[in-house]
């Protein structure tokens, strides 16, 4: 009798224990709650209790990855990590496909499983803020962190990220926006100012961030390395407290980039709440002095206090466990994010002769070769750099697919064996693999736009020795193809595919899958005919030099170089919708293994100006199989009273049609769709008068056409 009352009393124990533990407290998604008269009670008492030094030390953040306890008033440290394609800094992770590919999906229900999957992930590391997503344009396919980012179109980079956002802080894990702004190049990125007007700010570089914190309430934002105008991001009073602060009505906590902070007392009186990772000028040092002769007002720090603590207090990290038990940190479930991911993402752009899908009933051999096909190439190289469990190559997930009675010859450069070569020449089909890796295209350094050094000769000579040669590349967005394009059949562009990749490549090589990935960039033909690639380098006779104090409190010079953004708004698509040339492959584009139309296009003939305006249209599957089209609403505006650019995406919809499917569209077109931003003016503006309306698969391609006049 006593035994068992020991026995239940145990009993009882641990099923306490296990409730608190498993979920009771932690359980389900726990969203912030918003902004209440409670919550700022709440933080101003915070920073009531404070002393000032305690308050500058909550300025900066501690061990790398976590702002600062202050015990005496029960405040833990909050841990972070990076971040966009995987919850990489705190061991293995599920690793996903890159941010490019993701903007390759053109799939906002996408973007919102890749969040909320990052949530879970963070919440089984104890991670309380994801340092992501990166949402800079692709200005130049030089920029070593494209592959972070989304794409080259604000409207498309501003959709994806609104849902991304979502996903992520519902599961209570704080996105940070990151680099805001105009960090489209990765050399010199702590010397370079990027110089721009206005105007292509407010319509090209701030919309993606600017949707990000008023469309998806992101709570955090990350400042950049570099200059804007001359001054840097982190005490940059336009940027952080006219914009962010100011007009889009930012309530949360804005952070440096790492080592991204250059005068504690002009950061903390330009809007940077927290500098990061460590209070190398935000310190006491530096603060005490300025607060006495009166450089800083103590209720600025306090400010800063009020937006960490609102923001801490709103996500319940006070009182409540992040760590969530239930969340997997080993995921069967982001395994298969991942993969749909990769499929949704991977773009078709060449299939001459119908070459895919191969029909694994007849492949009997096939050559896998190149240095990408080995390991897997799952992202680029830096802070985002995720290490996954089990990462899937494309041999691998080549060889998976075709099982045992198929003979897969394998090799990282064509082999010099006469007999092996005879391998790749007798092969039913030649699939190589090329493009950039961590190594070559990655985080503090530009690539190349031509490939790595000995790889153009290796496809030259797999398709020399067999007509079946499927080239693959991997990398962040264009690359030089020029050598060998034309000898070539087939070209499937992957991105980075994340871990999954290998099985994605198999699946739509095989049809198992439709190629359904969509470019979110324009594909070069040359870097010089890149529109960016005037303007991308400074002029060293331009070179400025900015004297400020180091860290160690002795006066320390940079020499500034000033990329001058001449290209203004010709980015992309726009550059050569405008001029009328045509790249290599247009903005938008991607093949299939069926076909589409778009007919019975519906919108109104006129329109107030200001008013929203519907365009309906119908959307078919022509073909055989099953697949998804990206139905694309690019607007004019030929009677603007400024130059505008030719054409504009301004909507877009992605559809799932089995074959003699046809589903109809609505998409709506908002006052902004219609608008440039007046410079003089300083608002966006709608000058009445016409407008033209296409709709297509692409940014060249636009069957359907409408006038609009908007008075
Ligand atoms: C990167 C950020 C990253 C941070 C922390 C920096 O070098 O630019 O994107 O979040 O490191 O790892």
């Amino acid at each position: 009798m006593k035994n068992l009352s020991k026995v239940s009393c145990l009993w009882h124990f641990s099923l306490v224990f296990v409730c608190i533990w498993s979920g009771c407290l932690a359980a389900a998604a726990q969203a912030p709650v918003p902004d209440s008269p409670s919550i700022e009670a709440q933080a101003h008492a915070m920073v009531a209790k404070l002393t000032l030094e305690q308050k500058i030390e909550l300025l900066g953040g501690i061990d790398n990855m976590f702002t600062r306890a202050i015990p005496a008033i029960g405040l833990p440290r909050f841990k972070m990590s990076d971040a966009s394609v995987g919850v990489r800094t705190w061991g293995p992770t599920t690793a996903y496909a890159s941010g490019v590919s993701l903007a390759a999906t053109w799939d906002p229900g996408m973007a919102r499983k890749i969040g909320e999957a990052l949530g879970h992930d963070a919440r089984a590391r104890n991670v309380n803020f994801l340092l992501g997503p990166g949402v800079n344009i692709a200005r130049s396919p030089l920029c070593g962190r494209n592959f972070e980012y989304l794409s080259e179109d604000p409207f498309l980079n501003a959709t994806m990220v609104v849902p991304y956002v979502e996903g992520l802080q519902s599961q209570g894990v704080i996105a940070t926006v990151k680099h805001y702004d105009l960090n489209n190049q990765e050399y010199n990125r702590h010397n370079a100012s990027s110089d721009v007007d206005e105007r292509t700010m407010r319509e090209i570089y701030l919309p993606s961030f600017e949707a990000a914190v008023i469309k998806g309430h992101a709570d955090a934002v990350m400042d950049s390395y570099n200059q804007v105008n001359g001054v840097h991001s982190t005490q940059n009073d336009f940027l952080n407290l006219k914009v962010l602060k100011g007009e889009w009505g930012f309530q949360g906590i804005l952070m440096s980039d790492w080592d991204a902070t250059y005068d504690g007392v002009a950061a903390v009186n330009n809007g940077l709440d927290l500098e990061m990772p460590s209070p190398k000028f935000m310190n006491a040092r530096n603060l005490l002095p300025a607060v006495k002769n009166g450089e800083v007002k103590e209720s600025t720090i306090d400010e800063h206090l009020v937006r960490i603590f609102r923001t801490e207090l709103r996500y319940g990290f006070t009182t409540r466990p992040q760590f969530d038990p239930t969340d997997s940190t080993y995921s069967v479930a982001d395994r298969a994010v991942a993969l749909q991911e990769a499929l949704e993402s991977i773009t078709l752009l060449k299939n001459e002769g119908h070459l895919l899908p191969l029909d694994a009933a007849k492949v009997k051999s096939i050559a896998i070769i190149g240095p990408n096909v080995y390991p897997a190439v799952t992202g680029g190289g830096g802070s985002s750099q995720a290490h996954p469990f089990e990462p899937v190559s494309i041999l691998t997930g080549i060889a998976n697919l075709l099982g045992p009675d198929v003979h897969v010859f394998w090799s990282a450069a064509m082999p010099d064996d006469p007999e092996q070569k005879n391998a790749v020449a007798h092969a039913d089909a030649v699939v190589v693999a090329v493009g950039f890796d961590a190594k070559t295209e990655r985080e503090g350094s530009d690539r190349t736009f031509t490939l790595p050094p000995g790889q153009d000769a290796l496809v030259e000579e797999a398709a020399a020795a067999n007509p079946h040669t499927i080239v693959i590349l991997t990398g962040g967005v264009g690359m030089d193809t020029s050598r060998w394009l034309d000898k070539v059949p087939v070209l499937l562009h992957a991105y980075y595919p994340g871990q999954e990749g290998g099985t994605a490549v198999a699946q739509i090589l095989f049809g198992q899958h439709d190629p359904e990935g969509k470019l979110p960039v324009s594909f070069d033909r040359s870097w010089d005919e890149d529109p960016s690639s005037k303007w991308y380098y400074g002029d060293p006779k331009d070179n400025t030099v900015l004297h400020t104090i180091g860290e160690d409190g002795q006066p320390k010079d940079y020499t500034i170089e000033h990329i001058h953004y001449g290209d203004k708004l010709m980015v992309g698509y726009r550059y050569w919708t405008t001029t009328g040339k045509h790249p290599l492959y247009p903005f938008g584009f991607g093949l299939s293994y069926t076909t589409f139309s778009f007919s019975n296009l519906q919108a109104p003939a006129e329109a107030a100006s200001g008013a929203t305006v519907a365009v309906g249209f119908d959307v078919t599957n022509t073909g055989s199989v099953a697949g998804a089209e990206v139905a694309q609403l690019y607007v004019s505006d030929p009677s603007a009273k400024v130059d505008r650019p030719e054409r504009e995406l301004k909507g877009f919809a992605k559809v799932r049609l089995a074959p003699g499917e046809t589903q109809h569209v609505t998409l709506s077109l908002d006052a902004r769709a219609f608008s440039y931003w007046d410079e003089p003016a300083h608002k966006w503006t709608i000058d009445p008068g016409k407008f033209v309306i296409r709709v297509g698969d692409s940014s060249e391609n636009t069957p359907l056409e409408r006038n609009l006049e908007l008075h």
